[in-house]
C-alpha cells in the first residue's frame, strides 16, 4: 500500500496519554489482601456511550467482500440475499451498530454507478489494493448486507477521483424517495430520475444514509493532500448536498492520522477560513497498531515473545492519548459559529505482516488470537471512557482482514476472540459512562525506547506513552433503564499473574454480581477452522460482596465484563 510518509510527530503531544497509564498510585488504599483497586464513581457521569462506536468496516480488498461477505445469491454456502449467513449473525449478535463501506483505500477510486444496474452488466475494473474488482457487490448489495445485520450504512465518498457532482448525486440516489419529490418551484413535481432508477434496480424504498465520509486519508492514499488543500476540497463538497424527509446528512472530515493533529489544526483553521456555516459531524481519525515495534504492519500475529505482546498492548493503549490529543486538537479550533465536531475513529486495530492468511488471495488476512483480544478489550474502554468526545468508529476489518471478527473460507468460518469481546461489551451499548479510577501497579514496557519521532501512518516506535502498560485498566457504565446496574469491563494484561481487586462503587453499596471472562491458558490461542471454540468466554467466578465492596480476581492476560447489581 503506498501512503505517503507524513511529517514525523512529536512524542510529547503523548503526555496526556500517560495519565491513562496510571502507576501505582492510590486512589483510595487498596485492602491488605487486594492487588488493585477500582473505584466506580457514578457521581462523575462522563457520557452516553454511543452504540456506534462498536461499527465495523468492510472493504473490497483481500477476501474480506468477495467469499467473506459475498458468496452470491445461487451459493451452497449459507446466505441471504447473497450474503454470508455466518456474517450476518455474528455482526448481529454484537449488535453491530455501523458497517463503513466500500473503503478505506479503495473508496477512493471507486465509482458507485459501476456497482448498480443488472449485475451481468457491471463493469470490472482494477481496485486500489491491485485486485480485479467485478463489481458484483455494489451499493444495493451493502445496503442489504446492513439490512439483514440491522446496522446502519456509513458511506466513504470518492473524492480522490470523483468529482462533488458524483457525491452529491450517489445521496439523491441512495436517500430520494421514489415517486414524484415535492418541489420547491413553480415546476410540476415528477418522479425523481435517480430515485427512480434505484426503484428500478430493486429498491424503491430509500437506503435513508445520514453517515457519509468526506473522502478517507486524504493525507495520504486518498489523494496526498495537504491539510488546506483537504480543507477546499470539503468545502465544496459539503457547500450545497440534498436532503430528504428527516434524513439529514452527517458529513465526516478527514483528520490527520493517529496523533498528527498538526493535520487537524491546519485543517480546522482552513476549513474555517471563511464565516459560511460549514455542515460537518465528525473528524476522522485511524490508528492500527503494528505487531511491531520499530516497523509498520509487521510481526507475527500468532507468534510472539513476551516482550512483544506487551509492546503491542502498550502501543495499543496510546489511543487515549491519540483521543485526548486530537479531542484539543478540534477544541483549540473550534469556531462559536460552527456546529460542534466529535471524534470518528473510523479504522483502529492490530495491523501483522503476512503469514497467517485465513486463505490464498486474502490480501491483508491475518489471524487474530488472544493478544488481539485484549487490545479490543483495551480500545473499547478508551472509546467509553471518553464517551463524550467518540462519536463513532469501526474496527477495521470485519471479515478476513486485519483486526476481524470473523474468518471465512468457502464454507468455513469461525469467529475470532476480538468477536467474543465485542460481545461481552454488549451492555455499554448506550449507558451513561461514568468515571472508574484504576490503581494497580503499571508494567513496563520491555521494548519500549527513548521518545522517537514517528511516521504518520501509525505509530512504528514505542513512544514516551507506551513505556508503561496499565496493570489494569477498564471502564464502567450504567445501565440507561436500570440505574442500579453497573457494567465494569477490566482488562488484566499480566501474563503470569492474577490481579486481584477490590471494587468499590462511590456513594453505593455492591449488592452482587455476576460476569463472563474471556482468557486462555496461553496467550497465543486462537481459533481456526479445526478450533472454531479454542477461545471463548466462560462465566466469571465472581464471590459474593462484603460490606458493599466486591473482592474480585481477574485471571492474567483476560477480559472480564461483570455486571454489578447496587442495592
Ligand atoms: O484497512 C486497510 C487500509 O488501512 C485502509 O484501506 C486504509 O484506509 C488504511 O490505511
Amino acid at each position: 500500500m503506498k501512503i505517503t510518509r507524513r511529517a514525523a510527530l512529536k512524542s510529547s503531544a503523548l503526555a496526556a496519554s500517560a495519565l491513562a497509564l496510571r502507576g501505582p498510585r492510590m486512589f483510595s488504599q487498596a485492602s491488605a489482601s487486594a492487588d488493585a483497586r477500582i473505584d466506580i464513581l457514578p457521581g462523575e457521569p462522563i457520557g452516553t456511550i454511543s452504540p456506534e462506536i462498536y461499527g465495523h468496516f468492510i472493504e473490497h480488498l483481500g477476501g474480506v467482500v468477495y467469499d467473506g461477505v459475498w458468496v452470491g445469491e445461487g451459493s451452497k454456502i449459507a446466505n441471504t440475499g447473497g450474503v454470508r449467513q455466518s456474517f450476518i449473525d455474528a455482526l448481529r449478535s454484537v449488535g453491530a451498530s455501523l458497517l463503513r463501506w466500500p473503503g478505506g483505500c479503495f473508496a477512493d477510486s471507486y465509482d458507485w454507478r459501476d456497482g448498480i444496474g443488472n449485475p451481468a452488466s457491471h463493469p470490472a475494473r482494477t481496485g486500489f489494493w491491485t485486485q480485479q474488482e467485478t463489481n458484483r457487490y455494489g451499493l444495493h448489495e451493502f445496503i442489504r448486507t446492513c439490512r439483514a445485520i440491522g446496522a446502519k450504512p456509513y458511506l466513504a465518498a470518492d473524492m480522490r477521483s470523483l468529482p462533488a457532482r458524483d457525491f452529491y448525486q450517489e445521496l439523491e440516489y441512495c436517500n430520494a424517495p421514489a415517486g414524484n419529490v415535492p418541489s420547491n418551484s413553480a415546476a410540476p413535481a415528477v418522479p425523481n430520475s435517480l430515485a427512480t432508477q434505484r426503484a428500478a434496480n430493486g429498491d424503491r424504498d430509500p437506503f435513508n444514509v445520514d453517515l457519509w465520509g468526506v473522502g478517507n486519508e486524504s493525507w495520504g492514499c486518498g489523494g496526498n493532500l495537504e491539510p488546506e488543500e483537504y480543507a477546499a476540497m470539503y468545502r465544496r463538497f459539503t457547500a450545497w448536498t440534498p436532503s430528504y424527509g428527516d434524513i439529514k446528512p452527517r458529513f465526516v472530515a478527514v483528520g490527520g492520522n493517529g496523533d498528527d493533529v498538526d493535520f487537524t489544526r491546519r485543517m480546522f483553521k482552513a476549513l474555517y477560513a471563511n464565516n459560511e456555516k460549514r455542515n460537518i459531524y465528525g473528524l476522522s481519525i485511524h490508528y492500527y497498531t503494528s505487531g511491531n515495534a520499530t516497523e509498520f504492519a509487521a510481526g507475527d500475529a500468532v507468534k510472539f515473545t513476551d516482550g512483544e505482546y506487551y509492546d503491542l498492548l502498550a502501543r495499543g493503549s496510546m489511543m487515549d492519548g491519540i483521543v485526548r490529543d486530537q479531542w484539543t486538537a478540534i477544541q483549540t479550533t473550534q469556531q462559536p459559529s460552527q456546529p460542534a465536531v466529535r471524534l470518528i475513529v473510523d479504522e483502529w486495530g492490530a495491523w501483522y505482516g503476512p503469514g497467517t492468511r485465513v486463505a490464498p488471495g486474502y490480501n491483508l488476512s491475518q489471524q487474530s488470537s488472544m493478544r488481539d483480544a485484549l487490545l479490543t478489550g483495551i480500545t473499547l474502554d478508551i472509546f467509553q471512557r471518553h464517551a463524550e468526545k467518540v462519536a463513532a468508529a469501526c474496527v477495521a476489518q470485519s471479515i478476513n482482514c486485519l483486526h476481524s471478527l470473523v474468518l471465512a473460507a468457502g464454507d468455513q468460518s469461525c469467529v475470532t476472540p476480538t468477536y467474543h469481546v465485542f460481545k461481552m461489551y454488549l451492555p455499554h451499548h448506550g449507558a451513561q459512562a461514568v468515571r472508574a479510577e484504576f490503581s494497580a501497579a503499571a508494567i513496563t514496557n520491555p521494548l519500549a525506547k527513548p521518545a522517537m519521532l514517528m511516521d504518520g501512518v501509525s505509530y512504528a516506535g514505542p513512544a514516551e506513552g507506551s513505556r508503561r502498560l496499565a496493570g489494569l485498566s477498564g471502564s464502567a457504565s450504567i445501565s440507561a433503564t436500570n440505574p442500579k446496574l453497573v457494567t465494569l469491563t477490566v482488562v488484566n494484561p499480566h501474563l503470569d499473574r492474577p490481579i486481584t481487586t477490590e471494587i468499590a462503587v462511590g456513594g453505593a453499596s455492591i449488592a452482587s454480581a455476576s460476569g463472563t471472562v474471556l482468557a486462555a491458558p496461553d496467550v497465543h490461542a486462537h481459533n481456526d477452522f479445526a478450533h472454531p471454540d479454542a477461545v471463548k468466554p466462560t462465566a466469571a467466578s465472581v464471590g459474593s460482596p462484603s460490606g458493599g465492596r466486591l473482592m474480585h480476581t481477574f485471571p492474567p492476560a483476560s477480559v472480564t465484563s461483570l455486571q454489578i447489581t447496587l442495592s
